[in-house]
């Protein structure tokens, strides 16, 4: 099979058309089979739930290509298993995980041209979704749903690779501590937009979230789970109830324990204590383990002694090791690596 000519070092986290997507409805109570279409656009009543009430739920997941020359995709039944748990949270139906890791694998098959070649620095994004399309004007759950699954070739999320990130600490709320937060919904991105735009505009790569309730603890970013190192090599994760429960987070804490043998600990994390880490960085799909390099909060300049040059030690390891999983040269945990083709 032969590779579309993508100029693959220089892709940036962006959208290209692939040829094929996947579309399931829902109607009358049960899902169809689904199948594949080459109709990228999506036509639907303009009173759609999810036009009217964002009654819309998401995933992100990538394909690579192992050093040997397969076609991989990682943990897809977590993520199968979070669209479960966002729909119900939405009053959405249950698309099925199992008929979902069928669906996502049946995707990359058919787009399997776009997968970018191993060492090129690029991955194939995978957005599965899944809306409200029936037409709804009370507020309340639409009665017919929409699954679909496309594709993207994607470089690095954060311009310059992995260059360490300045992120300031937001003033803005991303969720409730009873709200959404822990659900992958198109609604806490929405209300994400003003915030990264602001922080941007003032020379920020993005936004460090507080608990909405006692503004002292850290919660993630717009896109990212967080990951800290102490100064004695442990690695600490935020718990929240308001947070994404980030496979990559749940991922790279096993890696440390049982492959680098580090401690690792999911607690509470307060803003005062930022100060005494050694390094920083921004975990998830896309992101897959970003460094930072500062935080700013309100003009007192946080500094990881990691420094803005490059990963500090810890989170290179963990870099160096989640990516060897994914891309074949190091031996995956039992059920990690599912292998397309
Ligand atoms: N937190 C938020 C808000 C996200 O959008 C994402 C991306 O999916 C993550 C965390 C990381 O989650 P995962 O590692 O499952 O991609
Ligand atoms: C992902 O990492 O898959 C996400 O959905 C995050 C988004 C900011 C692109």
């Amino acid at each position: 099979m032969e590779k579309k000519n993508i100029d693959w070092a220089n892709l940036g986290f962006g959208y290209i058309q692939t040829d094929y997507r996947f579309v399931s409805n829902y109607k009358n109570g049960a899902w169809d089979d689904g199948i594949l279409t080459e109709d990228a656009n999506v036509v639907i009543n303009e009173c759609a739930g999810v036009l009217q009430y964002a009654q819309t739920v998401f995933e992100g997941m990538k394909a690579y290509t192992t050093v040997d020359g397969r076609i991989v995709t990682f943990r897809p039944d977590l993520n199968g298993e979070r669209l479960e748990q966002s729909a119900a949270r939405l009053e959405m139906p249950i698309f099925p995980k199992d008929k979902f890791v069928e669906a996502v694998i049946k995707t990359i098959k058919a787009n399997e041209a776009y997968v970018p070649p191993y060492g090129s620095g690029a991955t194939l994004y995978v957005r599965p979704y899944m809306f409200g399309s029936n037409p709804v004007i009370g507020v309340k759950p639409a009665d017919e749903y929409q699954f679909r699954i496309f594709t993207t070739p994607v470089g690095p999320y954060f311009k310059g690779g992995v260059k360490p990130l300045t992120i300031r600490v937001s003033d803005f709320d991303r969720a409730a501590p009873n709200g959404t937060g822990h659900i992958k919904a198109g609604l806490n991105y929405a209300m994400s937009l003003h915030a990264i735009v602001d922080a941007h505009k003032q020379g920020f790569d993005e936004n460090m979230y507080l608990d909405a309730k006692t503004r002292t603890k850290v919660e993630e970013t717009g896109g990212a789970n967080f990951l800290f190192v102490t100064k004695d090599g442990k690695v600490v994760t935020p718990k929240s109830s308001s947070i994404l429960p980030s496979i990559t987070r749940r991922s790279l804490v096993q890696v440390a324990k049982e492959y680098l043998g580090l401690e690792a600990e999911e607690r509470e994390v307060y803003l005062d204590e930022l100060k005494d880490f050694a390094e920083c960085g921004l975990c998830g799909t896309a992101a897959v383990i970003s460094p930072v390099g500062k935080v700013v909060d309100h003009g007192k300049e946080i500094c990881f002694p990691s420094g803005m040059t490059e990963m500090g030690p810890v989170t290179k390891k963990l870099y160096e090791t989640l990516t060897g999983i994914q891309m074949g040269t190091i031996k995956a945990p039992e059920g990690w690596v599912v292998e397309i083709k």
